[in-house]
């Protein structure tokens, strides 16, 4: 059986978390990961802009390398343009939505807290989300562009001191901080998020649990993409759209999870 190859697609660094998932269970799978730093952050794009970027990079992006299927790591995308990027490309393409039914599974104060960029946020499709599985449920929303460029900073070669970086997070989640009671449960409604699952979980102290779908997407791949026969050494390559200071800072981030190359990839 021949090597597979699979796109991992995100604004940022998001979709690493997606992509440590899915090395996990399939080793043998070669990743091209890239991300569209020109255009982000992708949660603060009109729907339409979005879209046509989409469409453009990814099919530039595949000709020249293709690939058997894409992941399009990140809610803001994946709630907008799944059905335009499945009617634009014949591969499988599997996208990334709030976990809010596995959520509701797990909550047991009945008080769900929905962290994700202003755009996921804002989108019918997670609305949808939560009429239809959350109905019962008390959902808080919280939109933030902040946690999206802080996961950043983390894996950038600055990084970013511990106590600042709780400040910051103490900043953004204030209002539920302050809460009589607050939710049991976090949903990591934003592919970048999970970086900083651990930072969160020490922010919200006690017994939050926190939620995401990388799990899940990782079962979906393996589904779709089911890989056997003798284990290779895998070969991961990165490619941005933009280079400045803040990408090559991020390079390391790629370099550590075993990414052979880093480089610039321009849309026609
Ligand atoms: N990681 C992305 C998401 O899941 C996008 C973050 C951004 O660029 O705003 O929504």
């Amino acid at each position: 059986m021949s090597v597979k190859h699979i796109l991992i697609f995100d604004s940022g660094v998001g979709g690493l978390s997606i992509f440590e998932e899915i090395i996990k269970k399939m080793d043998q799978l070669n990743c091209y990961y890239l991300s569209d730093n020109a255009y982000f952050p992708y949660g603060e794009l009109k729907e339409d802009v979005l879209i046509q970027r989409l469409l453009l990079l990814l099919s530039d992006f595949i000709k020249k390398y293709p690939v058997d299927l894409i992941v399009i790591a990140c809610n803001s995308a994946s709630t907008v343009a799944l059905q335009a990027l499945r009617e634009n490309f014949d591969i499988p393409i599997v996208g990334v939505v709030p976990a809010i039914k596995p959520a509701c599974q797990l909550t047991k104060n009945n008080i769900i807290g929905l962290i994700a960029t202003p755009a996921t946020i804002a989108r019918e499709y997670t609305s949808l989300l939560i009429h239809k599985f959350a109905s019962q449920k008390k959902v808080l929303s919280l939109a933030s562009t902040a946690l999206v460029k802080l996961s950043e900073r983390k894996l950038s070669v600055q990084s970013i001191n511990e106590c600042v970086l709780q400040q910051q997070l103490r900043a953004i989640f204030k209002e539920w901080l302050i809460l009589p009671v607050r939710p049991d449960i976090l949903v990591l409604g934003c592919t970048h998020f999970p970086l900083l699952k651990q930072e969160i979980k020490t922010c919200f102290g006690g017994n939050i649990k926190l939620v995401d779908s990388g799990e899940a997407i990782a079962k979906r791949v393996q589904q779709l993409l089911p890989v056997s026969g003798l284990k290779k050494e895998s070969q991961h390559h990165a490619f941005y759209t933009k280079k400045n200071r803040q990408q090559c800072a991020l390079e390391h981030a790629f370099k550590i999870r075993k990414f052979i190359s880093f480089s610039l990839f321009i849309a026609s």
